[in-house]
């Protein structure tokens, strides 16, 4: 058995400076010393997803990634929501995991971040269910009005938001460590 549970956490926006980038570095204090927590930084460098290229040996920045999220014991996914859906880079991650069922009964919690977000959100948990991800409604959160409640090291600053993040993580948390 891992000494620690490994969280690892994966954000819709690659863009440089991203708020969604900030909140996950955020959540780091909400994890505490309990859990491992990995923030993956490589969806950008994942190649468009083509069945062709996903046979007996996958691209190498696949396989790695599937390899990271094969250790984790849970996932925190944090997006933006773009032109009323699921960021293109992030929907792209999630194709690579169709044939390889990496987030098979994996726990994730999905936060939503964005001005409106709503449609985003359904869809990215319709994009889980239909991976056999382990997402409950007590692990999904919608920030609407994303912008307007952090602070600029992408903390959120309005209570009801830290209450609902942490509650969050503690309920993914408590999951996690009581699975050994
Ligand atoms: C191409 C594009 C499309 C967007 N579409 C939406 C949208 O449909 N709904 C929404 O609420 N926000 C939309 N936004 C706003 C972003 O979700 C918002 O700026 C978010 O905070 C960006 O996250 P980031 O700072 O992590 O990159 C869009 C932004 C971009 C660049």
């Amino acid at each position: 058995m891992k000494a620690n549970k490994v969280i690892v956490a994966l954000s819709g926006s690659i863009r440089e400076n991203s708020s969604t980038q900030r909140t996950l570095n955020s959540l780091q204090k909400h994890i505490s010393t309990e859990c491992e927590y990995i923030i993956y930084n490589g969806l950008h460098k994942l190649p468009h997803f083509n069945p062709d290229l996903d046979g007996e040996t996958p691209p190498s920045d696949v396989q790695s990634f599937r390899s990271l999220l094969d250790q984790a014991d849970g996932v925190v996914i944090c997006t933006p929501e773009y032109i009323k859906g699921v960021p293109g880079v992030l929907k792209n991650a999630l194709e690579w995991l169709v044939s390889s069922a990496t987030l098979y009964e994996k726990p994730v919690a999905v936060i939503t971040s964005s001005g409106g977000g709503e449609h985003a959100h359904q869809a990215l948990q319709l994009n889980l269910s239909m991976l056999q991800a382990h997402v409950p409604n007590e692990w999904t959160l919608l920030i609407s009005g994303a912008n307007s409640k952090q602070n600029e090291n992408g903390e959120y600053v309005r209570e009801e938001v830290v209450e609902s993040l942490q509650k969050l993580l503690d309920s993914l948390k408590g999951h996690i460590t009581s699975n050994s």
